[in-house]
């Protein structure tokens, strides 16, 4: 299949849009992607025709609310890979899903003397709710650091995986760099131990597909905003044994069997952690998101990806006052530029209609690690983006460094 970006650039209406009377240049997709025309109608077709809640109404409206609701959490379950639709379970996003089983799983069955293994380049969503857990149950947290490539050092993991580590939490992909972590290599290491394992696929679903299965982790999470679906919905994959185990997290209504002042018992998984009314039309949109990827031929969305990544390196290369940060191999390239300050950069881009992040990517322990006070200027693809993109970033570059 030969990929036309320009006509795939149309199901996007945003991107037609101009930014400080600009043509938008979207750089920005490791924050959140743009939505299709698709999701946007499913939104507004739930919204103007099914609109009803879920799981608990004896009426006709209700029923196909459900039955979309549902539907999309199938789509979800086969587009990871998942054994069963029991096992999504529907969040507000990554963050919540890791406070899920950080509250979960991990308030329950850790305790003084554990360890928490995390690494360097973890976004705050993957370390913060682990220091409280660390905090309530005497856990310990230890960190994988980095090589001097600025890549996570398997060497120093193995050495410090031991019969005291019951769990890591590492990302799949650095948010932050770009970079692809070993993950396949450190589950390995963390089974070997006995230890469970999450992976933080905020930055992964959206440039490949994603088989939990095959990666055999005992978590995988998501969130749909990053891979062209809505805000406010995302997904906690998780084994069936240890979703089983878990406590409820959250409780309240549609998380119940049977309620009385004496007792309460909960229901079956998934809804066992999806107490109160659900993200119905987030869910829904997710879905949609997922429909219009199957549609199109991600080996050659990823290959198109890959080009712009390349063009973008190699154009950054030639600038000597350009220092590019780590390895980036998916999504998102990290740089600094001598005596420039990110956010002074980041405005000089935007009024040139360029939109990119600035700071410490909500990663100020990686950016500690690196020795980056300011944080980093971070460009960040989706297959959208066209090399006049990446030609627009450069040349905006060159004409915002005429301002220092
Ligand atoms: N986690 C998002 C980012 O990396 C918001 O920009």
């Amino acid at each position: 299949m030969i990929l036309d970006i320009n006509t795939l650039r149309l199901d996007f209406p945003i991107l037609a849009q101009t930014a400080n009377d600009q043509p938008l240049v979207y750089l920005d997709n490791a924050a959140t992607t743009q939505k299709p025309q698709v999701v946007l109608d499913a939104l507004e077709y739930y919204y103007q025709s099914q609109n009803a809640n879920v799981h608990r109404a004896a009426h006709a409206l209700s029923g196909q609310a459900t039955q979309a609701f549902e539907g999309a959490r199938t789509k979800v379950a086969s587009f990871i890979n998942a054994p069963d639709s029991a096992q999504v379970i529907w969040t507000r996003g990554t963050t919540e899903a890791i406070n899920l089983v950080a509250y979960s799983f991990g308030m329950h069955s850790l305790k003084a003397g554990d360890e928490i293994l995390l690494s360097t380049m973890e976004h705050h969503a993957n370390i913060v709710p682990w220091q409280q857990v660390a905090a309530a149950t005497g856990a310990i947290i230890k960190v994988i650091p980095l090589t001097a490539d600025d890549e996570l050092d398997i060497e120093a993991a193995a050495g410090l995986f031991s019969d005291r580590t019951k769990l890591l939490a590492v990302s799949h992909i650095s948010n932050a760099l770009g970079m692809i972590n070993p993950i396949k290599e450190l589950i390995t290491m963390a089974k070997a131990v006995g230890a469970v394992t999450l992976i933080d696929g905020a930055q992964a679903v959206g440039h490949f597909p994603i088989d939990v299965q095959a990666l055999d982790c005992d978590f995988y999470v998501f969130s749909g905003h990053k891979m062209f679906g809505p805000t406010g919905i995302g997904v906690l994959y998780g084994k069936r044994e240890l979703l089983e185990a878990m406590p409820p997290w959250q409780t309240g209504g549609e998380m119940i069997k049977k309620v009385s002042f004496a007792r309460t018992t909960f229901g079956e998984l998934p809804f066992k952690f999806e107490a109160g009314t659900p993200n119905i039309a987030g869910a829904i949109g997710l879905g949609a998101a997922i429909d219009y990827l199957s549609g199109l031929d991600r080996a050659a969305l990823a290959k198109h990806e890959q080009a712009l990544m390349k063009q973008l390196l190699t154009g950054l290369s030639t600038m000597p006052d350009v220092r590019i940060i780590g390895r980036p191999q998916a999504g998102a390239v990290s740089f600094v530029i001598d005596e420039v300050h990110p956010q002074d950069l980041a405005t000089l881009l935007d009024m040139q209609g360029i939109a990119v992040r600035t700071g410490h990517h909500c990663a100020m322990p990686l950016m500690q690690a690196l020795d980056l006070s300011q944080g980093t200027i971070r460009a960040s693809i989706a297959f959208y983006n066209t090399p006049d993109d990446i030609a627009a970033l450069l040349a905006g570059l060159d004409k915002a460094r005429e301002f220092f």
